[in-house]
């Protein structure tokens, strides 16, 4: 098992990250919570599933009843419609301020389950047991808490910081390989933001890493989780440093919504990095080599390195809309090079744009 620790003063919290965790998930809550007597759990059908038993059982174990509160699988359920069944939910248990929530699944449990937390009697503790790569990597770390209003995604939201979170790497093997390669995305991020070196070990044994392997699997989210918790430390609340983890999503959150989202944020994000990249390189300040090193790595990831299929005119609106467009420039975060991004003001949107256009990167 490796420890992380997200360094926020007073509210400072570890996740802990490795295989076969979750049994011991009862007893790190009674160190927690010496007296505490019940717990909630939020998850969704599936999950639950696979891994509820388990967890259910180490809480009984440890003194806690549990009370299941499950929300249908899908994005379009972390809405306020089900915060407030989630809140029925609570009331009908008799939850108290100290009742902690337990949030097993995805990004999409965790942030429902963490706005809930926030919110029922201004604030319940807060437990994360991610089990997708992505909420392993990012959504866990960090203390955004939201969910989707209207047509626009994490529009409401809170910041509330779990008290731990507990990274189980062995529920992965569940996950279906687009899921694996939807969260790598963000891995080979973090190596192009800030870790020449972690991005070396990433071509080294990616293969391993999608086969599950210990303890690479381990290695590649604890040092992933590192990362943001050490970018989150030096900027809780999202004003400055925290910018440069949204490389490869300006072009890939327009992407996405010209998708309708039916492109997954991994793939969009992957694209996205690579577009990034090659605007960088023709603006001189990247080697092309290492282009093609991050393609080649995407590649081995699974993930798509090309535009994909989609409305160019919707994706160019996306943006010009989303990102602000100001006196024909538009913010990008840009690499260097491996392992080191920076953020610009100097993109010209003319650029980007024949950049998304060609082909050739
Ligand atoms: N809070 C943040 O900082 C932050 C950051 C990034 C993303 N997000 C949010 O995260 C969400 C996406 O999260 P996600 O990619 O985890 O998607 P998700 O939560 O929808 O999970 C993906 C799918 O995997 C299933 N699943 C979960 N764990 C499984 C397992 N172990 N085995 C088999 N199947 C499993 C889920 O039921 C779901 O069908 C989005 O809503 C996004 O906005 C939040
Ligand atoms: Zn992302």
């Amino acid at each position: 098992m490796r420890t992380v620790r997200v360094r926020l003063g007073k509210r400072s919290y570890q996740a802990r990250i490795g295989p076969d965790l979750l049994g011991w998930a009862g007893k790190w809550l009674r160190e927690i919570m010496p007296s505490g007597e019940q717990a909630a759990l939020i998850t969704n059908p599936d999950v639950d599933r696979l891994y509820g038993v388990l967890l259910k059982q180490g809480l009984e174990k440890q003194g806690f009843k549990t009370a299941t509160l499950l929300v249908p699988e899908g994005e379009e359920h972390k809405s306020l419609d089900t915060a407030a069944r989630l809140y029925a939910g609570l009331q009908a248990v008799h939850a108290e301020r100290s009742t902690p929530i337990l949030a097993l699944g995805g990004g999409v449990i965790g942030d429902l389950a963490g706005f809930v937390a926030a919110t029922y009697m201004r604030g319940l503790p807060l437990v994360l047991l991610p089990t997708t790569l992505l909420a392993q990597v990012d959504s866990s770390l960090g203390g955004k808490t939201a969910v989707d209003h209207g047509a626009l995604k994490n529009n409401i939201g809170v910041f509330h910081q779990p008290l731990l979170i507990i990274a189980d790497t062995s529920t992965l093997r569940s996950l279906p390989q687009a899921e694996v390669s939807n969260g790598l995305a963000e891995v080979i991020k973090y190596g192009m933001i800030c870790d020449r070196s972690f991005f070396g070990l990433l071509e080294k044994n990616m293969q391993k890493i999608r086969a599950f392997e210990d303890p690479l699997l381990e290695e590649a989210v604890a040092r992933s989780a590192a990362i943001k918790a050490g970018i989150v430390a030096k900027d809780e609340r999202d004003t400055g440093l925290r910018n440069i983890l949204n490389f490869g999503h300006t072009i890939g959150h327009a992407v996405e919504s010209a998708s309708d989202f039916k492109i997954k944020h991994g793939q969009a994000v992957a694209t996205g990095m690579v577009k990034a990249s090659s605007i960088a390189c023709r603006m001189g300040i990247f080697p092309r080599p290492q282009l093609i090193r991050l393609k080649n790595l995407l590649l081995q990831a699974g993930l798509p390195v090309t535009m994909p299929r989609v409305d160019m005119s919707r994706v160019i609106s996306a943006m010009e809309h989303d990102k602000k467009v100001q006196n024909g420039k538009i913010r990008f975060i840009l690499p260097r090079a491996i392992g080191k991004v920076f953020i610009s003001n100097e993109v010209s949107f003319a650029l980007a744009v024949e950049v998304m256009e060609s082909a050739d990167d």
